[in-house]
């Protein structure tokens, strides 16, 4: 099992731009009923809604900021009354900090960082999760992590990086937490062309204000990078037929594999002093079992 994208509605974060554009209009190509393309910036998400409208689709421009709850609540809502249930909603919006050791990144960067990539996910997956958990259709969530969500692939972005392990994280838990009728995704890429190189071209006052990326750094992801158009077709192949981990890039395989070799030999250095006595989800299922015979009880 795995998303339904044809016929039903579609709706993308950060829409406006690179990966979520691609996803936006790979969902038209895929036949999907009606695309919500969402975007804090209005403008693009119109530009991106207007190109699926030529191209035969069905898509409707929103604006709205991932890190405002019920704004996102108020979109999530919105989506549902006027179209149905999403076979597929994507939250993708992300935004990366200028490249410097995490020993020198500004705090308030730090927190833009996270406010949007991983405040902003819980928010998008939040609203239209419980829309999704309390009926019947058959629905699924796909977040936009990263290369950064599985490993280290380079220093120099310690906000990022733990903002996309986050992500990883958030979507495993759900995966546990979900009902049947609604799965989820998270979509790893690695290097691609877009215009995150930019991204605190738009960084909001409170967090420090705008300041423009270096344009190197923009011509290399664009020379270097996937297209975003691969990474969104790459996505559609995985979430369609119910991956939860789609990597889209197979370099970044190091990077998970590095994580795993460093996990396994620290673990493996402790199994000749330790048992599994401490098994603490054993202790939870036990625990929760004792508390839902209670309750029966009462
Ligand atoms: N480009 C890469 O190399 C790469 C690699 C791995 C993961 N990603 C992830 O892909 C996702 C999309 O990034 P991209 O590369 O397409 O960048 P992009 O800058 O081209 O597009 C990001 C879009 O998100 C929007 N956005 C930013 N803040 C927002 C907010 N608060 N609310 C709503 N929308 C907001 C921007 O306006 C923009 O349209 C991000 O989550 C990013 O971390 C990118």
């Amino acid at each position: 099992m795995g998303a339904q994208i044809r016929g039903r509605p579609v709706v993308v974060t950060g829409g406006g731009n690179g990966i979520g554009a691609a996803l936006a209009l790979e969902a038209t190509r895929r036949g999907a009923g009606h695309v919500t393309v969402s975007d804090v910036d209005l403008e693009d998400a119109r530009a991106v809604a207007e190109r699926i409208a030529a191209q035969g689709g069905d898509a409707a421009a929103r604006r709205c900021d991932v890190t405002d709850a019920a704004g996102m609540e108020e979109l999530a809502q919105a989506v549902v009354a006027e179209h149905g249930v999403p076979g597929l909603v994507c939250a993708n919006a992300g935004v990366v900090s200028a490249v410097a050791p995490l020993l020198d990144t500004a705090s308030s960067d730090a927190e833009w960082v996270v406010r949007v990539n991983v405040l902003g996910t819980i928010n998008t997956l939040g609203s239209f999760g419980r829309l999704m958990a309390a009926g019947q259709d058959q629905g699924w969530l796909m977040a936009t992590g990263s290369e950064h969500s599985v490993g280290v692939p380079h220093a120099n972005s310690g906000a990022y990086t733990a903002s996309k392990h986050a992500v990883l994280g958030m979507c495993d838990v759900l995966r546990a937490e979900l009902p049947g009728h609604v799965g989820i995704s998270v979509v790893c890429p690695g290097l691609t062309a877009s215009r995150l190189w930019n991204a605190a071209s738009r960084r909001p006052e409170v967090f420090g204000g705008s300041s423009e990326g270096d344009p190197g750094a923009g011509a290399f992801m664009e020379q270097m990078g996937m297209s975003a158009e691969t990474v969104a077709q790459r996505a559609f192949d995985g979430v369609t037929v119910g991956h939860f981990l789609i990597p889209t890039h197979y370099n970044a395989r190091a990077y998970a594999q590095q994580r795993a070799d460093d996990m396994a030999e620290a673990y493996d250095r402790l199994s000749e002093i330790d048992t599994t006595d401490y098994d603490f989800s054993r202790a939870v299922a036990a625990f929760l079992a004792t508390a839902s015979d209670d309750r029966d009880a009462d």
